[in-house]
């Protein structure tokens, strides 16, 4: 097909007014009689609240009123999952920054001053901050009867029989840490009033739908009252899916208290030590396989550290347990997954979505199983890899668009991998070594979210040939106008400057899901190829009538590129064309709607077509270790990717390498603290994450295998760069200096310890 606009690497739509500082993001707005809110926070991992008291702000100049759960009118309780999170709590906080109570004042600086003059009067209560120990039986009751959120059972075949009978096998455990987001924006909600009792919130989030949701629900007002209209978001990366909802619902009922505009904005801080993380996870892990190298066998334990609420846990952990095994074929697999409470900070989504965590743990074990086997570690993956037909650890067969082998095989080719795994590791004072990963990746919600995994879009195309569309997925920095605004302008055969797509306004839009799992342009693209139909039908017949007229022949076949019509040597514009349209009075808005092929997920066994499709991906990460002081630095990334049709190259090449830049950064140099349940390090001085200066030679390669259901044939890409990262790095770690690093980050420490150990026992 000849494309016009799909698979060229047109310019961002909102490149300019960025890189001009001219966009708008939440703080930026400002209403007439706007006040100001803050939180007020719980000291300790968790207490028992006894009273509050603003007897001391009442002597700060500004201070208006102080918020707590008896100003909620409507629902108690924040709705996303499991609905065991309070907008407010009454009688405990659970861990330490938790919104108890707020504040509102006339200045921002008087809200954060009158925040700190609150005094709580509580009881300490005992706590808990291991994940491990909460799924001890006699441990402290902080969840339901036994602290676990959520749990499932992946179960085909006989795992445990196969792994007795494996010829090869190996066994470990594993853990990783937290990740920050580090969004540049951090979170930032007003709450402007309107007359008749409504209210509309401008909100940085990736998902205004759930904005709405917990908006409505804590005001107690039906949703055509509300409107969520997202501002230009500075970051998401998970960070923006569901806690936005939280911040905007409290400055929703600070602004009907006061019946006044109120922003509510957090500083970095509170931000930390509040807001979502990456959780941290365990893991044990075993494979094994038969004398050939055929893995027969798989069994995982996977804990996720939930923190005190259950928030997204349960569908981050369904997403980590249905990948665990890896994109392998398997005949037996046994994986028990549990999200657990504990007094720290709700766990939530962060790109990868549960799956980072586990795969670093499966593929780390993959490259020791491959070295029992005696084989390179990617001919031992070549033989076991998914392919078309083959089935998951679901019992899902692979549709034809799977490209992991072609991935495989470029990253090996480019990276020079056959020279380098036997060249001498040792060089100078450095030490070199490269490692390679494996990731498979469900496109969209899955089976756990499938009636989430609709979208809409409404296309208006304007008397003077400007289109404007609302979709219900939103803009966070990954393209998303862009890329969504090629695939109309291909549809519609309309110039590609046309077009406009708008940030999400909850009132123009049917409720889309969220903007998560990588499912934006699959989604919504498709929704606006629905919507275009009708219009595209339109604007092709009178453009092949205005031809005829013009004296084209009406055997000849018309052609439709860059927004001008062809015919016989005849020509017309788009402009043209819809100018006629116009005055012939055609209708020129569309809806569009687009729901996610059926899927299914059996929780008994955790069998079933989990995802309607897969995107695959292979990584070969080169690094040098510092002999002296352990200090590990990636030189290089290779990494090939099958995300079907690539709709803007320079976009997804800037999706690839800045998540495999932020998968590296958890890899190797982030490091959360939690000391007694106390946050140590929540600020950019102590809380360090790999910068541009950071970054690796990248080599990106595109391996596109079609995906006939998606917008000309895209799957999706966001989340699948960081996923695999964690893996390759250990690897490569282990291939330079022969220690097999169990924990995430991979710390200078760890690497400088067995270095000196190797060492010691050399000297003997
Ligand atoms: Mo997400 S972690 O924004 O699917």
């Amino acid at each position: 097909m000849n494309l016009s606009y799909v698979g060229k690497s047109v310019k961002r739509k909102d490149a300019l007014i960025k890189v001009e500082g001219q966009s708008l993001y939440a703080d930026d707005y400002v209403f007439d009689g706007m006040l100001y809110a803050a939180a007020v926070r719980s000291p300790k991992p968790r207490i028992k609240i006894l009273g509050i008291s603003d007897a001391k702000a009442k002597k700060i100049p500004g201070y208006v009123t102080l918020i707590t759960h008896k100003d909620i009118k409507g629902a108690k309780q924040w709705p996303i999952v499991l609905d065991d999170y309070p907008f407010l709590p009454e009688k405990e906080a659970k861990f330490e920054g938790e919104t108890i109570a707020l504040v509102v004042a006339e200045t921002l600086r008087a809200a954060r001053m009158v925040a700190k003059s609150v005094e709580i009067k509580y009881k300490e209560l005992p706590f808990q901050t291991d994940p491990l120990k909460s799924l001890e039986k006699n441990a402290l009751k902080l969840y339901g009867s036994d602290n676990v959120f959520s749990k499932f059972i992946i179960k085909k075949g006989n795992a445990k029989a196969a792994m007795k009978k494996a010829a090869i096998a190996v066994k470990d455990e594993f853990s990783t840490n937290y990740q920050v987001h580090g969004y540049l924006e951090t979170q930032c909600a007003i709450a402007v009033p309107e007359p008749g009792k409504l209210m509309t919130v401008h909100s940085t989030t990736q998902c205004p739908f759930y904005v709405h949701d917990a908006v409505a629900a804590v005001l107690g007002i039906s949703y055509n009252k509300v409107k969520i209209i997202q501002s230009v978001t500075g970051g998401g990366f998970g960070g923006k899916e569901d806690v936005p909802a939280l911040v905007a619902s409290h400055a929703a009922i600070c602004a009907v208290k006061t019946n006044r505009p109120v922003k509510l904005l957090y500083d970095r801080k509170e931000d930390f030590i509040s807001m979502s993380k990456r959780h941290p996870s365990w893991s044990s892990v075993s494979y094994g396989a038969d004398k050939n190298g055929k893995i027969t066998s798989c069994v995982i334990k996977y804990v996720l550290d939930g923190g005190a609420y259950s928030t997204l846990s349960p569908i981050v952990l369904w997403r980590g347990a249905v990948h665990a095994a890896g994109p392998y074929k398997i005949d037996n697999v046994l994986i028990e997954a549990y999200a657990v409470a504990t007094n720290k900070v709700p766990s939530g989504a962060y790109r990868g979505f549960g799956q980072p965590q586990i795969v670093f743990a499966q593929e780390s074990l993959i490259d020791d199983l491959s070295e029992k086997a005696n084989m390179d570690p990617i001919d031992f993956r070549l033989k076991n890899i998914l392919s078309p037909g083959a089935k998951t650890s679901t019992g899902q067969k692979i549709e034809a668009s799977c490209g992991l082998k072609e991935a495989l095989l470029a990253v090996r080719k480019n990276s020079d991998w056959d020279k380098k795994i036997k060249a001498k590791k040792s060089s100078g004072d450095k030490l070199k070594g490269l490692g390679v990963s494996t990731v498979y990746y469900g496109v969209g919600l899955g089976a756990k979210g499938k009636f989430l995994d609709r979208a809409g879009a409404y296309v208006n195309v304007f008397r003077d040939a400007s289109i404007n569309i609302n979709v219900g997925n939103t803009e966070m920095g990954q393209g998303a106008l862009t890329v969504l605004s090629q695939i109309a302008a291909e549809s519609l055969n309309a110039p590609y400057e046309n077009i406009r797509v708008q940030e999400v306004d909850t009132s123009k839009v049917s409720d889309s899901g969220p903007t998560v799992a990588s499912r934006t342009t699959l989604m919504s693209g498709n929704a606006i190829i629905e919507a275009s139909k009708p219009l595209r039908d339109r604007i092709f017949s009178t453009a092949k009538k205005m031809l005829l007229k013009k004296g084209a022949k009406s055997a000849v076949v018309m052609t439709a590129f860059q927004g001008v019509f062809s015919m016989g040597g005849k020509k017309v514009s788009f402009k043209e064309v819809v100018a006629e349209c116009w005055a012939k009075r055609l209708k020129m808005g569309e809806q569009g709607w687009h729901i996610a092929p059926n899927t299914t997920f059996d929780d008994k066994d955790g069998q079933g077509d989990v995802y309607s499709v897969y995107s695959f991906n292979a990584n070969i990460v080169e690094v040098q270790i510092d002999k002296e002081t352990g200090v590990i630095k990636p030189v290089k990334m290779t990494c090939a990717y099958d995300v079907g049709k690539i709709v803007n190259p320079v976009l997804a090449e800037g999706q690839a390498e800045g998540g495999s830049l932020q998968g590296m950064s958890w890899a190797l140099y982030e490091n959360l603290v939690y000391k007694n349940g106390k946050m140590m390090n929540p600020n950019f001085t102590d809380y360090m994450m790999a910068n541009t200066n950071d970054k690796p030679e990248y080599d990106i390669i595109f391996v596109e295998k079609f995906y006939d259901r998606g917008p000309y044939k895209a799957k999706g890409l966001g989340e699948v760069p960081l996923i695999g990262m964690a893996g390759a790095v250990g690897n490569a770690v282990k291939n330079a200096c022969g220690a097999r690093i169990k924990k995430v980050p991979i710390l200078p420490e760890a690497v400088w310890l067995n270095l000196k150990n190797k060492n010691k026992g050399k000297a003997k």
